[in-house]
């Protein structure tokens, strides 16, 4: 497996690529839903690279940046043994040099969910990704149901930019008690890392109710509000049941594929996960 640090040499090599390449960006501290996305580039890629970076640019003021969880030689080791051919983990000052002054910004997306608790984070997601594709230029590029927002936002990065690639949204891999694999559940006690199930608990909910003909998006967030409300470790920011495309709060009744999300707090950290209603991840 190759390691490269600089934009020159990742355009050199990526030049030397013949046939299809799958490309997965994350910001390290891996665990096994990151590696769920490698071996499904490596199963549909001839080249597989992966990028390690704590992009500075999508984390708010009062954020984690200083304190985002890193391991480099651990993630590396797991990459390897996932079959990725190429790892690209530049420095700050490689991507963001001295004058730097360009950024992608989506007109309505960012507003929804995330975007309202987190201003200027999809900013700095949208660039780094465009960045990240333009130096390594995808055939097929593997994304996390985890993040839904995310991988929504970039699907339409996507098109918009006419980026000549596939954006790949992987389903969430999870703890065996439901709660969705996380670098930041490193902040999290053992205790709390229990208790951070009822996230999921709540989603489940929504799914079975939604499964057994529930259209009421209301009932589906009063639902999913009263399992969190039963877990005082988990401090809600937003219960949403919301169209899967726009990200618009459904009001009334559901007759679109929607995204059922919620983001709470436990202990120090903010957690966020979600189920689709009425589609599949892909
Ligand atoms: P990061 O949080 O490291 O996640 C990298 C990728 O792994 C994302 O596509 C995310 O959705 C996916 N992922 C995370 N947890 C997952 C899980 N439990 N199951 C399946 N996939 C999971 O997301 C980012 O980094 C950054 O915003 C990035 C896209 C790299 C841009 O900086």
């Amino acid at each position: 497996m190759h390691l490269l640090t600089t934009v020159v040499d990742m355009h050199r090599q990526r030049r030397a690529l013949a046939g299809s390449v799958g490309v997965v960006p994350t910001m390290g501290y891996l665990h096994e839903g990151h590696i769920s996305l490698a071996r499904r580039a490596r199963a549909e890629n001839d080249h597989v690279i992966a990028t390690i970076f704590v992009n500075p640019s999508q984390f708010g003021p009062g954020e984690d940046l200083a304190a985002y969880p890193r391991d480099l030689p651990r993630d590396l080791d797991l990459l390897e043994a996932a079959g990725v051919d190429m790892v690209f983990v530049p420095s700050t000052a490689e991507l963001y040099p001295p004058g730097y002054e360009t950024w992608i910004d989506l007109a309505d997306l960012p507003t929804k969910l995330e975007g309202a608790q987190r201003p200027g984070h999809f900013r700095g997601v949208a660039t780094i990704v465009t960045k990240l594709f333009n130096l390594t230029r995808p055939t097929r590029a593997y994304f996390g149901q985890k993040d839904a927002q995310q991988a929504i936002l970039l699907r339409r990065l996507t098109v918009d930019l006419n980026f000549d690639l596939d954006l790949i949204i992987c389903p969430t891999v999870r703890e065996p008690h439901g709660l969705a694999m996380s670098s930041r559940n490193a902040y999290l006690t053992a205790e709390e890392r229990q208790r951070a199930g009822v996230l999921y608990r709540a989603l489940s909910a929504a799914a079975e109710a939604y499964e057994r003909g529930e259209r009421d998006a209301e009932s589906l967030r009063r639902g999913m509000a009263a399992i969190l409300a039963a877990e005082p470790a988990a401090q809600p920011e937003y219960i949403s049941i919301a169209h899967l495309e726009t990200l618009d709060e459904i009001v009334g009744e559901m007759r679109v594929p929607a995204l059922a999300s919620v983001a709470a707090r436990v202990g120090k950290a903010r957690l966020i996960d979600n189920v689709w209603l009425g589609r599949e991840v892909g």
